[in-house]
């Protein structure tokens, strides 16, 4: 059957099934379309709609609302065989194969709240490492750490393409959609047992450990740094929760695995996170050949390939964002887009606000003497210009974790001197001088 049929008796199914009209626009049609046959984003020509929209913006929110619609989780990977199960009676059978496939998804793997990504490139080591964490070592908390854009979500969720035969429960939660603990408990308790959100948190967890210990469940919560922040805004209580569950499935017993993927460290896991079965990953930029896989499938070619991945470090967002103004305003010459300033697309100076946010205010001071020096410094140099010395490594080491910070490449003998990255630079010039 072809796809614009398929959408056809889907519209149906959806008018006699749930009772509403699926309000699709023409873009999300066009997107479904392609999905159906399989193409990849980049190959998606939909006119006045760049790649990176399409890709970023509009084919997740697509899937999302047919999540929302079908009751599981469709991306695009899997869009055939979910509308292929769910009109099968409305037409001929499908192969038998695809209706096992699909069961499987929905009794026990929950990506509702996951990002749909199809186009993946690299990262083996990192998926290697996770793989072994996640299934080999039977780690029982393993945390994804890096500043926004990096890709984190996307590394999960290949992973969990890699992993999920492995685990009898797969479930995605994202905090930012549901920050309280008791919401998200509320969404895994439906797999084992009725509602019991009378009962107090620490008695919830309990059920829940138990549950982990009687099935091998993958818990993946995506965006921790929600309920992390340097003290404002947040409910002290519901921080302390998240904190203590980490804490909980971390030290007991049984045979499943949390992943949280998070901007930034969480407190606790310093104070537990020596132990064997719980381990983390720094996520750095996409190395060189990878992320010129990525721009090479965006439509862009040398020459000046190496110096935008250089000046982006690799951060695929940040080209893939970079990638429409070079192709749409420079007609895809990328030196002509590098002569100018380093360009910092509006989202990206969003994430970067967001990720600010996390910072202490010493980090970013410590930044600001950065972004103005002309030449890389040392941690005593830069010690110098604050009163509270004692913090300053601390401070440094956490910028380097994220990456915001870079050590140059020369040494001063043998110790390491400081500099900026070039987009974090452009980006603490403009918000802050
Ligand atoms: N290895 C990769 N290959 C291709 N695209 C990637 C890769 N990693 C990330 N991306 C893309 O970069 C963007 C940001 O990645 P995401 O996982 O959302 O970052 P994070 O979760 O760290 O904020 C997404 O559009 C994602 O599809
Ligand atoms: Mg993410």
């Amino acid at each position: 059957m072809d796809a614009k049929e398929l959408i056809q008796l889907f519209k149906d199914w959806v008018k006699r099934e749930k009772e509403i009209e699926i309000d699709l626009d023409p873009c999300e049609e066009a997107i479904l379309e392609y999905s159906l046959k399989d193409e990849p984003y980049k190959q998606m020509k939909i006119p006045s709609y760049a790649p990176g929209t399409i890709m970023i913006i509009k084919g997740p929110k697509l899937f999302k609302k047919l999540s929302e619609i079908i009751g599981t989780d469709v991306n695009k990977k899997n869009c055939r065989l979910v509308l292929d199960e769910l009109l099968k009676e409305t037409k001929e059978p499908v192969r038998e194969a695809n209706t096992k496939h699909l069961s499987e998804i929905n009794l026990h793997i929950n990506l509702r709240e996951a990002p749909d990504v199809s186009d993946f490139y690299g990262r083996e080591k990192e998926l290697s490492d996770l793989q072994k964490w996640v299934v080999t070592e039977s780690c029982r908390v393993v945390g994804v750490l890096g500043i926004n854009g990096i890709g984190k979500s996307a590394l999960v969720r290949e992973l969990v393409e890699k992993v999920k035969n492995d685990f009898d429960y797969v479930i995605w939660k994202s905090i930012e959609y549901s920050p309280s603990l008791a919401e998200i408990l509320t969404d895994i308790e439906c797999y084992f047992s009725s509602s019991s959100s009378e009962i107090a948190i620490d008695r919830r967890t309990t059920n829940l450990i138990s549950f982990l210990t009687d099935h091998r469940c993958l818990l993946i919560f995506d965006q921790w740094e929600c309920v992390m922040t340097n003290g404002e805004s947040l409910d002290n209580e519901q921080k302390y929760q998240y904190e203590r569950f980490l804490r909980r499935i971390g030290e007991s017993a049984h045979k499943s695995c949390l992943v949280f993927i998070s901007i930034k460290k969480p407190g606790v896991i310093d104070r537990f996170g020596h132990r064997r079965n719980i381990q983390q990953l720094s996520l750095c930029g996409l190395e060189y050949q990878d992320a010129k896989t990525l721009l090479t499938e965006l439509g862009l070619v040398n020459p000046g390939i190496e110096q935008l991945i250089e000046i982006y470090k690799g951060h695929p967002l940040a080209l893939i964002l970079a990638s429409e103004p070079i192709k749409n305003i420079h007609n895809g010459q990328i030196y002509e887009f590098l002569e100018g300033t380093i360009y910092i697309p509006d989202v990206m100076m969003g994430l970067l606000d967001k990720l600010f946010f996390y910072l202490k205010s010493l980090e970013i001071q410590i930044m600001q003497k950065l972004a103005i020096a002309t030449e890389p410094l040392l941690i005593s140099q830069i010690a110098q210009f604050f009163p509270s010395k004692g913090e300053i490594g601390q401070a440094i080491g956490h910028l380097w974790q994220l990456r915001l910070i870079e050590q140059a490449d020369i040494l001063a003998g043998d110790k390491i001197l400081w500099v900026l990255n070039p987009l974090i630079k452009k980006y603490i010039k403009r918000r802050y001088n």
